[in-house]
């Protein structure tokens, strides 16, 4: 029961399930960091009316849609725009003059969400002027929140939220520049996706698709154990160009992984670092 003491019979269904989805639609949370993950699991079998966790496996494996409510669940989509606006700042105080020598910008931004942390990194790049020869390469694991993200379009009533990030971020014009409102929604302005480009990307499971000067990935490894995270940490040293950064979230950091020693620090305060030469 959730709340309560994990049981070993419990551990075992949630293996059980793990694998299961892993065999069936590929997906693999195996290495999660189990709290969390358990915490889901149970919310979505109740949510699904059952009463165990063998039953979700069972309505998973016979139903894909119950697999994309679950998919929802376990890859916790919660974003902003210029979430945590001091991060921005420090990256266009100490990262954009070293990109300003690069005829062209490769940037990942994995873990990308519904796009609020793509669209603010493009909207920053437009202000320091390196938009136009930047391509940044927004993955996620989940096609749903990727079609979302396309379509660059948020709740009008978050604007204010992001007008004051945006600002705290070091934005130099009117937030309202970016965005059209309509209704309840704000659209944002279209320019902004022309040199974006959304797709899937598993960081668990899909190998490297390119080489790049910057990597934002925040708020995403923290949901995965130890283990994982090396594996992920590899991944991203090996898509990292020389003197490449590396932008992690605020509960994320290169000293907790194997990797350490290959980057320098430019921030650690927002876990901004750079790959040695
Ligand atoms: C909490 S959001 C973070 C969004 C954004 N980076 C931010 O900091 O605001 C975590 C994102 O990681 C994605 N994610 C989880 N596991 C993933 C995986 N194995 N590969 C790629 N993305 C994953 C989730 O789908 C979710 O959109």
């Amino acid at each position: 029961m959730p709340g309560g003491p994990d049981t070993e019979r419990e551990q075992l269904e949630i293996a059980l399930l793990l694998e299961g989805v892993y065999r069936q639609y590929g997906f693999d949370f195996r290495q999660y960091a189990r709290a969390s993950l358990r915490r889901r699991l149970w919310r979505r079998t109740y949510a699904e009316g059952l009463r165990t966790i063998s039953g979700l496996l069972e309505r998973v494996l016979h139903d894909p849609s119950a697999m994309e409510r679950l998919l929802l669940d376990l890859s916790i989509n919660v974003t902003s725009m210029f979430r945590d606006p001091s991060f921005f700042a420090s990256f266009r105080a100490n990262v954009v003059p070293a990109l300003r020598t690069y005829p062209f910008l490769r940037i990942w931004n994995a873990g990308c969400s519904t796009g609020e942390e793509t669209y603010s990194l493009a909207i920053m790049l437009r202000e320091v002027g390196l938009y136009e020869r930047s391509r940044i390469y927004a993955t996620d694991i989940n096609e749903a929140v990727l079609h979302s993200a396309a379509e660059g379009i948020f709740p009008l009533a978050k604007m204010q939220e992001y007008t004051e990030n945006y600002l705290a971020a070091g934005g130099s014009r009117s937030f309202s520049d970016y965005y059209t409102a309509a209704y309840e929604r704000a659209q944002l302005d279209r320019s902004l996706t022309e040199n974006i480009v959304f797709a899937a990307h598993n960081l668990v499971s899909d190998r490297s698709f390119n080489e790049f000067h910057v990597i934002v990935c925040r708020n995403v490894m923290i949901y995965f154990d130890r283990d994982l995270q090396d594996r992920v940490h590899r991944l991203f040293l090996e898509s990292l160009s020389p003197f490449g950064v590396l932008g992690l979230g605020r509960k994320e950091s290169v000293w907790q992984s194997d990797f350490a020693e290959q980057y320098d620090v430019v921030d650690q305060a927002e876990r901004i670092y750079r790959r040695h030469g």
